[in-house]
This record gives structure tokens, C-alpha cells and sequence, in this order.
């Protein structure tokens, strides 16, 4: 529901928002893809979906009537053609309903360049009541796109089909030579098309995806506060998709860039595994997952949970504090993320190549922590 102040402006904001809405909205079978689950979140017409799309985008009710899309059996993909992507996998048209969109901070994965899409059912909100931990509507369908100098490696998947709390279908498909079809590799791949890029067996994404109830990780409040290009949170809001609105000037991690750049880091990198929720839990309770009510940076439980604090578990030698204000190579993260291949390495996974850039920004705003 769009609030009553922002709804007098929804007049001139309602094409754009509609066309966002109707985008996201929107439900596409991909050519001859649609799985058999995909009849159970069908929508009548397209056009009905459109008018539902504006409807909501005028903040009227629409999106709240609709029917909550019931539960369907666990995909049982095989293909990335099954799972409704492409409107036309040969020409690697990618179906209009199926929305861009792109985190403010990037997981770092050996320098593979990503694409990500979103298709949200028709007449369906996200459950923001909780702004830190989205939870999507049954049929939700997240893809995320790996290819390293234009050709294609792998794209995965992350869809809800039932309301359990394991009810979340993970998987990655591997593209093939020709890049006419991508096929499910429930155990991964190494070294993709001769390249150094794995997939991630199926049972793994949990290690990683576990870190949130809804399993998403870069579609959030504190994600899409600054997103560069596609939907931003407050699209989504003004489109009438959020149950509940974000906070107007979103949830910015810092006041100044060094600061946002560093928590930002973090929370891409290495947050889904370091909060209460996550994979490091509890032997090593290092919250590095910002949370929407974290306005002052001292205050916030990243900050408390690493400045000047011990280490718990991890015996680093000299280190021993997980963050030494003014001290990068006093600081246990800075060394953790400077090691490959053995066991002190951090993302203990999914990365082969230290991330330089990234380990800059931690260490320049490491040097500028007052002591
Ligand atoms: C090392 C941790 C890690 C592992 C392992 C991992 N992911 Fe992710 N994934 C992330 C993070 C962090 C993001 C969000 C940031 C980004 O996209 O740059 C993400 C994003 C995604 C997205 C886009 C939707 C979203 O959550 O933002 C999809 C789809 C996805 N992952 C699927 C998978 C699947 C399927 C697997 C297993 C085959 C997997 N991931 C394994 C960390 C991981
Ligand atoms: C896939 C899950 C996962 C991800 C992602 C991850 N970590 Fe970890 N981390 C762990 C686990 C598990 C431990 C505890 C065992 C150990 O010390 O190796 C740990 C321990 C640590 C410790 C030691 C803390 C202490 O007090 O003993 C540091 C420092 C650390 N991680 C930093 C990072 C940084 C920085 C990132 C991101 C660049 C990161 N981690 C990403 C799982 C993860």
C-alpha cells in the first residue's frame, strides 16, 4: 500500500511506476519452458496483469485482493529453458518480465561478470514487514548470470514454491559449448569451459543463501537503497510491491563514502554467513551484515562486533583483534581476505583470486579508524 502522502504525486509518477510494476509483475513462459508448476501461478490475461500493475501503482487495492498464489510441487528442472528466463533461448532473448536489477554491493567472484533478474507473480507484494529480512511470494524467481569475456558459464536460480521454511528450489545450470542451452549441475562444475570459474554444487548455496529466511540475498532494503541502475526501493514502493513502506531517504550504510564502501563490502561479502542467522553462527558471533536500523556507525552491531574486538575462534599469530582502528595489517579481516587456498581464506568459498579492490577499500578505511 502506497501511503496517503505519496499518493497525490502517484498521478505523475504512474506511468513510470505502472511500467516498473507491470514489468515486475508481469508473468513469462519462456518458449515452450513452462513447467507444470507454472499453471499454478498462471495469471488469467497479460492485460489483467497490466491493470493490476497500474492499480497498484495508484495505490489502490488491487495487489491486496489477489489470491495469494498457493503452493506447487519442488521444481524438478533440468534445463535453464524449463525455467521460464528466455522468451527465446535461441537468440538469448531474455523474456520482458523477467526485471535487471543490480545489488549497490557486489559479491566478488573472481572478476566474472553478472547479470540478475526478478519475476515477482502477478498481483503479488514482497513481505517487507520486516525491512531487513524480505520474504517473497510462492513462485518468486530470482536468476543470476556468470560469463567471462562473453561467453556464458553458468546461471542460477533461486525460486519459492511452498511455504515452508525450506520450501526455496537452488540450483545452477551450466551453459553448454554452442551457448544454446544451460543444464542443471546438481553437483557443480569445476573450471567451467577451461576457465577457473566453479559452480557451486546444489547442497552449497544454502551456506551462503541460509544467511536470510527469505534466501535472497542482494534483492533487499539495504541493497536496492542505492541500486546503480534497475528498480531502487523506492520504485518498488511507489509500484505499490513493498507491503510495507521503506523509510523515504532509504537506508544509506555510512555517512560518508569510505564508510558506506567498507559496510557495504562487508555486508555483500561476507555478511550471509557473519550474523545470528548465518552459517559462522554461534562459534564466531562477528555480525558483518548491516541491519536498516544501523544510522550511527559506532552504534551499529558491525562496528561493535569488530573494532577493538578479539578474536574468538581464529588464532592469526600477532592478531589478535578482528579490527585494529588505524592497523589494516593488525586486523584479522584484512588478513582473512588476503588468503587463498588454505584454511584461513575469507569467503572460505566461490572465490579463487583475492578481491585487490575490495581488500583496498577494507584497508583504507581500516587506516582511518580513530584509534
Ligand atoms: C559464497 C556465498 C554464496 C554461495 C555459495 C552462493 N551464493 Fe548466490 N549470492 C550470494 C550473494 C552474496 C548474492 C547477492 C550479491 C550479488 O549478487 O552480488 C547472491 C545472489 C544470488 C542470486 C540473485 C538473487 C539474490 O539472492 O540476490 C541468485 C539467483 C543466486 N545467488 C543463486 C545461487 C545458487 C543457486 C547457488 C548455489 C548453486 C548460490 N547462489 C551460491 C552468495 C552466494
Ligand atoms: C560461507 C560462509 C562465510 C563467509 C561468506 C565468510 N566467512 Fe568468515 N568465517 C566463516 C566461518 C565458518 C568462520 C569460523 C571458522 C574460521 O575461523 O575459519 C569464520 C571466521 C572468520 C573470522 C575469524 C573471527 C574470529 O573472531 O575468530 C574472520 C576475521 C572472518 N571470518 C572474516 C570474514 C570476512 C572479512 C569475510 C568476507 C570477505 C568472511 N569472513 C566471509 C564463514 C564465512
Amino acid at each position: 500500500m502506497v501511503p496517503a502522502a505519496s499518493r497525490s504525486r502517484t498521478a505523475r509518477q504512474a506511468a513510470g511506476h505502472a511500467a516498473i510494476a507491470a514489468a515486475l509483475l508481469a508473468l513469462g513462459c519462456g518458449a515452450g519452458a513452462a513447467a507444470p508448476h507454472d499453471a499454478a501461478v498462471t495469471p488469467d490475461a497479460p492485460v489483467a496483469v497490466v491493470d493490476a500493475a497500474a492499480d497498484a501503482a495508484d495505490g489502490a487495492t488491487a495487489a491486496d485482493a489477489a489470491v495469494p498464489p498457493a503452493p506447487y510441487p519442488r521444481p524438478g528442472y533440468q534445463h535453464l529453458s524449463e525455467t521460464g528466463l528466455y522468451s527465446e533461448l535461441a537468440s538469448l532473448e531474455v523474456d520482458p518480465s523477467a526485471i535487471p536489477f543490480e545489488p549497490t554491493y557486489k559479491l566478488w567472484s573472481d572478476g566474472a561478470t553478472k547479470r540478475r533478474w526478478i519475476r515477482l507473480p502477478p498481483g503479488t507484494k514482497i513481505d517487507t514487514s520486516d525491512m531487513d529480512h524480505w520474504v517473497f511470494p510462492i513462485g518468486t524467481k530470482l536468476w543470476k548470470e556468470f560469463s567471462l569475456n562473453g561467453v556464458l558459464l553458468e546461471t542460477r536460480l533461486v525460486e519459492r514454491y511452498g511455504t515452508g521454511p525450506d520450501d526455496y528450489w537452488l540450483g545452477a545450470f551450466v551453459w553448454n559449448a554452442d551457448q544454446t542451452e544451460a543444464d542443471l549441475a546438481p553437483d557443480g562444475q569445476q573450471n567451467i569451459a577451461g576457465t577457473m570459474h566453479d559452480a557451486p554444487a546444489q547442497k552449497d548455496c544454502g551456506e551462503c543463501h541460509r544467511g536470510d529466511v527469505g534466501r535472497v540475498l542482494g534483492f533487499s532494503a539495504i541493497q536496492l537503497s542505492a541500486a546503480p541502475t534497475g528498480p531502487n526501493l523506492q520504485s518498488l514502493a511507489a509500484a505499490g510491491l513493498l507491503s510495507n513502506p521503506p523509510a523515504a531517504g532509504g537506508y544509506p550504510l555510512g555517512a560518508d563514502p569510505a564508510t558506506a564502501a567498507a559496510l557495504g563490502y562487508l555486508h555483500a561479502n561476507c555478511g550471509h554467513c557473519h550474523n545470528p542467522n548465518g552459517t559462522s553462527w554461534p562459534d564466531t558471533q562477528m555480525v558483518l551484515r548491516s541491519v536498516v536500523a544501523d544510522t550511527g556507525l559506532d552504534t551499529s552491531a558491525v562496528y561493535r562486533s569488530i573494532v577493538n574486538v578479539p578474536l574468538q575462534y581464529w588464532r592469526g599469530g600477532a592478531i589478535t583483534v578482528r579490527v585494529a582502528p588505524g592497523q589494516p595489517d593488525g586486523s584479522a579481516i584484512v588478513a582473512r581476505m588476503s588468503a587463498r587456498g588454505n584454511d584461513d581464506q575469507m569467503p572460505p568459498l566461490a572465490t579463487e583470486l583475492v578481491d585487490s579492490t575490495g581488500l583496498d577499500t577494507i584497508r583504507q578505511w581500516i587506516s582511518g579508524l580513530p584509534p
